[in-house]
């Protein structure tokens, strides 16, 4: 293989012929009601996380519950590169940590999955350094990470940055008090998991309380940490001096299963989502409950069932156990075919309203002003071609289409595909009918 810059070959194929350029659009025919059960699976807010955590402790770990999502596969290949052994088998993932793991993150992959930062806690733990590519900013708004680094600064950790990497080291990590401006989901994440073998004790006060959160505190006092107040805002963990591996199953997501809910209202369908305690989606639910839909909550298991068209219903996100920012995008889409109006306020993500754009192309009618967003809902949409600007835009778009007039065209899948295990599967099991086709 030459390393020519004028090269204009892979490999032994011409350029034109190793570059695949086939990409997958989503077709979807609006007008089906949906109808059957579902089963969640394991968080992607989680796993990747729980995958980082694992470098915290040398020897095999087993995680369980894993999603069939791209976003694992980058993370898989992020630990590879760190020296880990990462195999999969069905929805189970091992991961052999090494002794002396490397610590760079590089910018190929960071680029290509933000959450990759989430290896720069344990790294610094484990290696007393990390050079990790700064992810910069992505199609829902700037995201800092100044709390990251005052946190880790806190701790004892030198960190510049440089030439887009941001350089951290530390003699010795030593516990710290942190408070957070902001409860960040990623800061608190970061913050823990390099006080959990620190020197000392560490408090981290107005911490994210999320119940992926909740998750990897489980997973880390089952590997030997020692952390109190799980699932408040102030976070206790006594150092300790080393961990050991675990096994443990991820949290189910609570997204996935809340589009299905609003996916179950808008095509005024019935819809059993097994696997996800509701508890984790006491606020959505509510809200749901609100365009009218009847709501059976039992154990792990949620019917929805939902008759004449929603009723439009105001939204507010917040840090959990407000609304979640992640189920804004699919709201909207909720509103844009319902009963009157709503006003949907964005406090996380300054961008994520970019995706009405597209929702307008399908009929919504949807006026923005700075993070408020007021929608009136319209009888019907009409199908047209669309592009997902991220995750949740794209289901949000979907769930659009499945009840638009006519045909809809979604580009931009593959951003449905880091978040979403066999979406076009799940849909087409609950009676959809959406096909993934190569365009
Ligand atoms: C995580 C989730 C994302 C979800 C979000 C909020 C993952 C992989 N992603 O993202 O799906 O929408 O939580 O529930 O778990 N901020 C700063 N400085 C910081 C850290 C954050 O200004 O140091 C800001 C961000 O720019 C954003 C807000 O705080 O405006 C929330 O960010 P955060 O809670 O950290 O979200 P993520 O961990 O990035």
């Amino acid at each position: 293989m030459s390393d020519s810059p004028q090269s204009d070959s892979i490999g032994s194929s011409p350029f034109w012929l190793a570059y695949d350029c086939r990409v997958s659009v989503f077709k979807v025919e609006g007008g089906s009601s949906l109808q059957g059960e579902v089963f969640v699976p394991g968080a992607k807010n989680s796993v990747l996380k729980l995958m980082a955590a694992t470098l915290l402790a040398p020897g095999t770990s087993t995680l369980t519950n894993v999603p069939d999502i791209e976003d694992v596969t980058i993370m898989s290949e992020l630990l590879r590169r760190l020296g880990c052994v990462v195999a999969h088998a069905g929805s189970s993932i091992t991961i052999e940590v090494p002794e002396r793991p490397d610590h760079r993150a590089d910018y190929d992959l960071v680029r290509k999955m933000r959450a990759s930062i989430c290896v720069l806690g344990p790294l610094i733990a484990r290696c007393g350094a990390a050079d990790v590519a700064v992810p910069g900013g992505d199609n829902i708004g700037s995201r800092g990470l100044d709390m990251h680094v005052e946190g880790l600064r806190k701790m004892g950790v030198h960190v510049d940055n440089e030439h887009g990497y941001l350089l951290a080291e530390c003699e010795a990590l030593t516990g710290a008090s942190v408070f957070l401006d902001f409860p960040s989901v990623g800061a608190t994440e970061t913050i823990l998991m390099a006080a959990v073998t620190a020197r000392g004790q560490s408090v981290i006060e107005n911490a994210a309380r999320e119940p992926e959160i909740i998750d990897i505190c489980s997973m880390l006092v089952s590997m030997g940490a020692d952390i109190s107040g799980i699932g408040s805002s102030s976070l206790v963990i006594n150092g300790v001096s080393d961990l050991k591996p675990t096994k443990h199953r991820v949290v189910s997501d609570r997204i996935v299963a809340g589009t299905w809910a609003v996916a179950a209202v808008m095509t005024q369908g019935d819809i059993t989502i097994h696997g996800v305690p509701h508890e984790h989606l006491a606020l959505p639910l509510e809200k749901l409950e609100l365009t009218g839909a009847r709501i059976e909550r039992e154990g792990a298991s949620i019917r929805i069932q939902m008759q004449g068209r929603p009723h439009c219903v105001d939204v507010v996100t917040l840090p959990y156990p407000g609304f979640p920012t992640d189920m804004q995008p699919q709201f909207i889409a909720l509103n844009a075919m319902g009963l009157g109006a709503a006003l949907v306020t964005e406090n996380l993500f300054e961008a994520r309203f970019r995706f009405v754009q597209e929702l307008a192309r399908l009929g919504a009618d949807v006026r923005t002003d700075g993070h408020h967003a007021l929608i009136r809902g319209r009888e019907s949409l009409s199908g047209a071609p669309v592009e997902a600007t991220d995750i949740r835009a794209g289901a949000g778009l979907v769930l659009a289409g499945l009840v638009a007039n006519g045909s809809t065209t979604v580009y931009g899948v593959t951003h449905i595909d880091r978040g979403y295990a066999g979406f076009v599967e799940t849909l087409q099991g609950l009676g959809a009918q959406i096909q993934r086709v190569d365009d």
